[in-house]
């Protein structure tokens, strides 16, 4: 594949949710070269955009219409899975509350939700996962359930299980939220080290300042409309973010980061 293959190309996608029609007519790449976010307010469509992506949903058929992640529209679901790390609130809810740190980050070599008997793990996966728990700052709590670790420390465990297939792309929904301002830095900080190490993020979020410096391209979307998609400082202007939002506000831009407040 070249560098330069979208992640995914969407052309004119029809996707309903249950009895919603979330998009009608989507068209939509995302980049091979760089990362991207995806931003816009609750209910825009943004989760569902990354379900097309993994092919967790599916457009309706048409001609003319397709979806390509990495060039191809037809994938081995597990193969695609280890070549996409995702983090999201979804995922981490789904665990049970008893599930252990360790089999959280393990769970990530069969893209499975918490890890079963049958699964049996060699000892380069096992030590593949203390080496990314530790990156992680999490490998003094690999016996702990979930239930016992902060929101910060639970999304860390399901970050480990992202990266354990060493994924180039990563895929992330809110990744912040529920987070307090040290695990959100944190968090931040952890992100901003992978792109700086060469994976490509995907980061949805409704908040500018989970928006590291290192991203590239910024896409903007309201009620399954693309709004505004290209270069970071082109997008973010006070007049497509007051539109978005529907919303009088200010920017402030302060090394590289975006915020909003008040107008
Ligand atoms: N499982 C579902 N069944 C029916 N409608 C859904 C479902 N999930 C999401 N929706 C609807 O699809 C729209 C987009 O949702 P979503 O992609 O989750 O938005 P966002 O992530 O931008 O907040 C919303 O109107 C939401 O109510
Ligand atoms: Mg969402």
């Amino acid at each position: 594949m070249s560098e330069n293959t979208p992640i995914v190309d969407i052309r004119n996608a029809t996707v309903y949710r249950g009895e919603t029609r979330v998009f009608d007519g989507l068209t939509l790449t995302i980049p091979g070269a760089g990362s991207t976010a995806i931003l816009g307010p609750n209910g825009a469509g943004k989760s569902t955009l990354l379900k097309l992506l993994m092919r967790e949903i599916h457009p309706v058929v048409m001609d003319g219409s397709h979806v390509k992640v990495f060039g191809r529209d037809r994938w081995v679901i597990t193969e695609l899975r280890a070549r996409l790390g995702v983090v999201s609130n979804e995922l981490q809810v789904r665990y049970s509350p008893g599930a252990m740190g360790l089999n959280v980050a393990l769970s990530g070599f069969y893209s499975s939700i918490g890890t079963w008997g049958h699964q049996s793990f060699s000892k380069e996966q096992l030590d593949e996962a203390d080496r990314i728990m530790d990156r992680l700052g999490i490998l003094h709590l690999k016996e702990k359930p979930l239930a016992r670790m902060s929101t910060g420390e639970q999304r860390r465990f399901l970050l480990a299980r992202a990266l354990i297939n060493n994924p180039d792309t990563l895929i992330l929904d809110e990744p912040t939220s529920g987070l307090d301002v040290p695990a959100t830095f944190h968090y931040l900080g952890i992100i901003r080290d992978l792109i700086a190490e060469g994976r490509q993020l995907v980061l949805v979020t409704h908040h500018l300042h989970e928006i590291p410096p290192e991203v590239d391209h910024v896409v903007t979307i309201r009620q399954g409309r693309v709004m505004h998609a290209g270069p970071k400082a082109e997008v973010l202007t006070e007049a497509n973010l007051k539109e978005l939002f529907s919303t009088d506000l200010q920017i402030v831009r302060q090394d590289g980061w975006y915020q909003v407040l008040p107008a």
